[in-house]
């Protein structure tokens, strides 16, 4: 019998330089360094601050996977790389270093696209992805429905969001709090201790964007209504009851986001709903998600929160499916791209 490919995944599009080792689906290693320190003064990640950080942790991290994996460069089958999208300077340091290591050990190279990474890195959690299934991707970079008809070459976008990403928001409403950065999580530990009083409101839900934006999302709007809650308590001199803002908040960008996905599984007739990317780690989105999609007789997968965020694993968990689908790798000179398509799964 055939051993299943022993792959390699290099991850840096943003600010994790992740290297995961992927046997099948089995996950052996899953290395990561994050620069995510660096960025919190700013609020945000920034570019050159990522790539500088990349570029040193590219070497040590890749020397970590192998060695956790009890593996060497020789016995990896492929090297898998995010290609796009992501931060133009962060996605070439990965890219380059993945072309270097793919030429001095000989080994096919897979440029991939790092949303279908995310729905990827499942089948290492769940198994075989069941096809079609809808993914629903949310992090600080994208937001995105798309209808996954194959994995290594059918993927469709359904939505987008049309200005912040889901996890911007968080973060953006976290600063308005006084919440660390990244706010996804305290925003969610704070929203524990408070109650869903304020009806913040629902970006893309009424009748005439839903005719245009069926699938899209907005939270710019939302954003701004919370900032204006809060500005007002304060000029008031009232104090701002932050765990309510919190829940509410975070209520609001579940309520849609858990609504749109159920949904494009019906229209579709989809039974299977994959929940990925760093904001899939928000408990209240995870329990809302598996209570709505119940309901409608569908099957949520969300891998644990580690795998969800920004990893190595879940490129090497795509090179794998890539290189057992039998499709052909990428050439030498394959480019780094920060608008690549979704419809776009390997370079
Ligand atoms: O996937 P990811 O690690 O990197 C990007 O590609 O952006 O996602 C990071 C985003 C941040 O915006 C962070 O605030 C959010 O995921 N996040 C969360 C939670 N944990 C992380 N958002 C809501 N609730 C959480 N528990
Ligand atoms: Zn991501």
């Amino acid at each position: 019998m055939k051993t299943e490919p022993l792959v390699l995944g290099i991850e840096t599009s943003c600010d994790e330089t992740g290297v995961g080792i992927v046997r099948g689906y089995t996950l052996l290693a899953d290395a990561l360094a994050s620069s995510v320190d660096e960025h919190a003064r700013y609020g945000g990640v920034v570019p050159e601050v990522a790539s500088r950080a990349h570029l040193e942790a590219m070497a040590p991290t890749v020397d970590r996977a192998l060695a956790d994996a009890g593996v060497t460069l020789s016995d990896v089958d492929a090297i898998a790389v995010t290609a796009g999208p992501g931060l133009a300077g962060a996605l070439l340091v990965g890219v380059a270093a993945a072309k270097a290591y793919a030429l001095a050990a000989g080994k096919p190279l897979y440029g991939v696209n790092h949303l279908a990474a995310h729905v990827a890195v499942d089948t290492l959690e769940h198994g075989p992805l069941p096809e079609p299934a809808v993914a629903l991707l949310v992090s600080g970079g994208h937001s995105s429905l798309l209808r996954v008809d194959d994995l290594t070459g059918g993927v469709v976008p359904l939505g987008a969001t049309i200005d912040d990403a889901a996890g911007e928001a968080f973060d953006k409403v976290a600063r308005v709090l006084g919440l660390p950065f990244p706010g996804g999580p305290p925003i969610d530990r704070a929203a524990r201790e408070g109650s869903i009083t304020i009806p913040f409101p629902r970006g893309l839900t009424g009748p005439r964007d839903l005719a245009e934006h069926r699938f899209d999302f907005s939270f710019s709007g939302l954003k701004t209504a919370v900032a204006r809650w809060v500005e007002a308590r304060e000029r008031a001199g009232e104090p701002v009851p932050v765990n309510d803002v919190a829940a509410s908040f975070q209520e609001a960008v579940c309520d849609v986001l858990t609504a749109k996905a159920v949904a494009a599984c019906q229209e579709h007739g989809v039974q299977t709903l994959v929940v990925g990317g760093g904001v899939a780690a928000n408990s209240r989105l995870r329990a809302l998600a598996e209570e709505r999609a119940a309901k409608a007789g569908i099957t949520v997968r969300v891998p644990r929160p580690k795998l969800c965020t920004d990893n190595g694993a879940m490129v090497a968990a795509l090179g794998s499916r890539l290189v057992s689908a039998g499709i052909a790798p990428g050439k030498l000179d394959l480019p780094a791209d920060s608008a690549m398509p979704i419809t776009m799964v390997t370079t």
